[in-house]
């Protein structure tokens, strides 16, 4: 039983990244570029300013990580990239230095999906039990899925407008904080309190969906109101509510997906995992649930490429193969 080196490689957004994983569970190296000072000024991510940096920095990042892992191309068993969803521009940077490494060495190609990659973020923490539920939650998406086997996605529920983190970054913007607004919001929540009763998105009874583009509208309502008024709103009260609908909403649809499918595991992927009060939240129901209750370290939590190579060992296990023909693919399908 020989050992399984994975080198991952991710660019579907601002973080460039490559790594080297073992067995799909251990990682060796992992690098991660980040663009975001690049992007602050622009107050998101400008996809062309990404597509540029990631050129500049691919090279580096996948040298970068096998030189920490000691190791060559040659002495991977294969090469697995983000192949969507994410900025096209982006995404092809990584999809063609994956081919052209993995053609140049004749070693096995394999496309990972980004939110694949999130989940399986947390296997490099803890091997995974089945039934699974994945709460994925990010700057682009907003998901539940139910996991029953590896590499099986069944999607329970998604948002119909704005992704979580999307929201956290517009209301971020309309309080003037600096990109990416997510931790800003949770710190200043941390020292605000919830006064402002904002609107909880429930949609239909037994609907895992989710909708934050109306509440996003509520906190941009209450501001313009306060003005209007010459009331003054603290940034930080402003933040505890928006966070509390946000995160009161993400832990009951959880809780509810969690006791349906009788669960064995909850998992929390994407950016904002690394939120703290959602953190708390569901570490408070699920104490007294017969349920594990996993979340990554920060920076596993956040785009990078060992989630992508942990992703794509089990790609790898169930026999799949990209072609030559592999293409970034913007909208992929889980
Ligand atoms: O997973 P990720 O790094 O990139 C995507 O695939 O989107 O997630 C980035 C998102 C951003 O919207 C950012 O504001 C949000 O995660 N985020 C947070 C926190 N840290 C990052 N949102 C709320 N609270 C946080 N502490
Ligand atoms: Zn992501």
């Amino acid at each position: 039983n020989k050992d399984q080196y994975i080198l991952g490689i991710e660019t579907s957004c601002d973080e460039t990244a490559a790594a080297i994983v073992k067995n799909g569970k251990e990682i060796i190296s992992n690098v991660v570029a980040s663009q975001i000072e690049s992007h602050k000024r622009f107050g998101g991510v400008v996809p062309e300013i990404a597509s540029r940096h990631h050129v500049e920095q691919i090279t580096f990042v996948i040298e970068q990580a096998l030189e920490e892992a000691q190791m060559k191309v040659e002495d991977v068993d294969a090469i697995a990239v983000t192949e969507g969803p994410g900025l096209v521009g982006a995404l092809l940077v990584g999809v063609n230095a994956a081919k052209a490494l993995a053609f140049a060495k004749q070693k096995p190609l394999l496309g990972v999906h980004h939110i694949a990659g999130h989940i399986y973020a947390n296997r490099l923490e803890k091997e995974f039990e089945f039934p699974l539920l994945a709460l994925v939650v990010s700057g682009g998406h907003t998901e539940l899925i139910l996991m029953k086997e590896h590499g099986h996605f069944e999607v329970l529920g998604e948002t119909r407008d704005d992704a979580a983190g999307e929201a956290y970054d517009k209301v971020a913007r309309t309080l003037n904080l600096p990109y990416p607004g997510g931790p800003m919001i949770d710190k200043l929540a941390q020292s605000g309190e919830a006064t402002i009763d904002f609107p909880r998105a429930w949609l239909e009874e037994d609907s895992y969906d989710f909708s934050f583009s109306g509440l996003k509208s509520a906190v941009l309502n209450t501001l313009h109101n306060a003005k209007q008024r010459g009331e003054e709103l603290k940034s930080e009260d402003i933040a505890a509510s928006f966070q509390a609908s946000v995160v009161e909403v993400l832990t009951k649809k959880t809780l509810q997906a969690a006791r349906e499918f009788h669960v064995k595991q909850v998992i929390v992927a994407g950016g904002v995992a690394a939120n703290k009060g959602l953190r708390s939240s569901l570490e408070e129901v699920f104490k007294g649930e017969d349920v594990e209750l996993m979340i990554p370290p920060l920076h596993l939590c956040t785009d990078n490429a060992a989630m992508i190579a942990a992703a794509g060992s089990i790609a790898f296990d169930q026999g799949h193969r990209a072609g030559w023909d592999l293409n970034a693919n913007p909208s992929l399908d889980l």
